[in-house]
């Protein structure tokens, strides 16, 4: 453990008000959780809007409620995402089945999604990666001729916008994340909304029969909120970062994760979420921005990110090779940079899928999982990080030199700000 300046990864801040007032919630029945309900549902224009205990407990019960009445079984997701989601759908009792994914773009390699969507699959999900927007709307070609749901995945992109709508509102149906590392948070916590009348029925009918989460889950949340407010600052994060055992950052699968409504505790957090939403995305998207000038890869695509109104959730940066990766890694932990080596390996490669899930090559999450790091873009990112970030990532002060000809790459044609080579 060294006491020292330490960035996390990801970080969303709650406003200290709203902290403390939220115990209140324990006591205002429902009104709070309605407020959200209703803000949502006119922010996005959805349908419908439903409020649960976390993203993966709102995907659970999005995939239940397409499977009621339904032979179909597999549903679709990139080879590379979070383990949260093949999570979700064995919770469902449903078939994983994984799509390659670009490097260059983070989203479906469309050749081979073509060719995975037939009347088997249940729903494809089009997945924001690091607050940038999926094409949804090429995947929604694919899926109509054969009636595939798309469930556009935004865990990551809550306020992201491309140009063919908002995240969230481009699939048929579609949940955002609000845990601790997202765009906005509440804790834990998740959001679906639904675009169809029909599948609005289905998802109420499921919904109806969550149960409210017992008074020691939500304290437990407030909790956990608390610390992390007061953890998540550079000046302290050192000392959580610094015990393994809290498994800070780390991606798991398992399946016994609750399904409870949103609670009112959590619903107060929310309060003033939408302007709270736009300015951390406003400050991610600086942060981002400064970050590519300063390596020397600014100019075109960084006007392109910024037209396309990505919001960077984080900076992901595909390194020249493994070691590559590995060495900025490390020289990151040493001096509390923040940078992530994200996801550790490919949906394919989850030990507890090994008997579930088809074995197909996917090279694309492969050389993602290889090469991918992630640079925190955060509220909490001064200009004093961006240097540091900078020094480690030109190579600068580190052992093993790492060659770098800012490259930046943006498929217009998409208008999908994607990840940034390095090479
Ligand atoms: C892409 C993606 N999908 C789904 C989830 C699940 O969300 P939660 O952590 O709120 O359960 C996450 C969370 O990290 C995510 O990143």
């Amino acid at each position: 453990m060294k006491i020292q300046r330490t960035l996390s990864p990801t970080a969303a801040s709650i406003p200290l008000r709203h902290l403390l007032c939220a115990p209140l919630g324990l006591l205002s029945g429902v009104k709070y959780r309605n407020q959200l309900r209703e803000d949502l549902k006119e922010r996005f224009s959805a349908h419908a809007v439903f409020v649960l205990s976390s993203g993966k407990a709102a995907l659970t019960l999005i995939l239940k409620a397409l499977a009621v009445g339904s032979r179909r079984r597999r549903v679709v997701i990139p080879a590379y995402t979070c383990f949260s989601v093949p999570s979700a759908i064995v919770k469902a009792d449903l078939e994983v089945v994984l799509c390659d994914v670009d490097p260059e773009t983070l989203d479906f390699k469309f050749d081979e999604l073509k060719s995975v969507v037939n009347d088997d699959v249940l729903c494809v999900l089009p997945t924001h990666l690091f607050g940038f927007t999926a094409d949804v709307a090429r995947t929604k070609q694919l899926c109509r001729e054969h009636r595939v749901v798309v469930v556009e995945d935004a865990a990551q992109a809550m306020g992201a916008q491309s140009s063919v709508g908002p995240a969230g509102t481009m699939g048929d149906v579609a949940f955002f994340s609000l845990g601790r590392g997202k765009n906005l948070t509440s804790g834990t916590g998740g959001i679906i909304l639904s675009f169809s009348p029909a599948l609005t029925e289905l998802i109420e009918a499921e919904y109806r029969q969550v149960p409210e989460p017992p008074v020691r889950e939500i304290i437990c949340n407030w909790v956990e909120t608390v610390l992390m407010k007061v953890f998540i600052h550079p000046g302290l994060y050192w000392f959580p970062a610094g015990l393994p055992f809290l498994g800070l950052g780390e991606t798991k699968f398992y399946t016994d994760f609750p399904i409870f409504r949103m609670d009112e505790m959590r619903a107060c957090l929310l309060q003033g979420w939408s302007d709270r939403l736009d300015q951390s995305n406003r400050g991610r998207r600086a942060s981002a921005h400064r970050l590519m000038e300063d390596l020397g890869l600014g100019g075109r695509e960084v006007r392109t990110s910024a037209s396309s109104e990505s919001v960077y959730l984080r900076l992901p940066l595909l390194m020249r090779d493994h070691s590559a990766k590995e060495s900025i890694c490390k020289r990151s932990r040493e001096v509390g940079a923040g940078i992530s080596p994200n996801y550790p390996t490919t949906i394919q490669e989850i030990p507890q899928l090994a008997d579930r899930i088809a074995v197909r090559l996917v090279p694309g999450a492969q050389d993602i999982v290889e090469r991918l790091v992630t640079v925190p873009t955060h509220c909490f990112v001064e200009q004093q990080d961006i240097r540091k970030l900078n020094r480690i990532l030109s190579g600068e002060g580190s052992d093993t030199a790492i060659p770098l000809h800012g490259r930046a790459t943006a498929d217009e044609s998409r208008r999908r700000p994607c990840s940034v080579a390095l090479k």
